[in-house]
């Protein structure tokens, strides 16, 4: 959760103003960070969640156990449902962190995103 709170320190979010960090633990121990970075064609902006799992990946990280999500926006920092499905194709047994107002919140990605597309 420091390294999501930290995270979130770097993005870059003039658009909507509402900061997100994500860290990503892998079973290798590694872990991954992300920020949300916008962009003036709103479009292309990217959650942190999705940064910190493109990085982990790239990275040749594949196994991972926890994401720490943060953020000191007025609204808890769910992941978005683009994330969620993202999320479940990579690491369906993750489990999360949402870090906000002081107060930390575990769900299981399984309970937030219970039916998923697949075909
Ligand atoms: N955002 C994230 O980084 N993660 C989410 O799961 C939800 C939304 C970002 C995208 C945009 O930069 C800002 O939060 C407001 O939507």
């Amino acid at each position: 959760m420091s390294a999501s709170r930290q995270a979130a320190k770097r993005a870059y979010a003039p658009y909507s103003k509402y900061r997100v960090g994500a860290a990503l633990l892998g079973r290798s121990e590694k872990i991954s960070t992300g920020c949300n970075i916008e962009n003036i064609s709103y479009g292309a902006t990217v959650c942190a969640e999705r940064v910190a799992l493109w990085k982990a990946l790239s990275e040749g990280q594949k196994h991972f156990t926890w994401l720490a999500i943060s953020s000191s926006g007025k609204t808890k920092p769910y992941p978005c449902g683009i994330c969620r499905q993202v999320l479940q194709e990579f690491c369906p047994d993750l489990n999360l962190l949402i870090d906000h107002g002081g107060q930390t919140e575990i769900i299981a990605l399984k309970d937030l995103f219970p039916k998923p597309f697949s075909n």
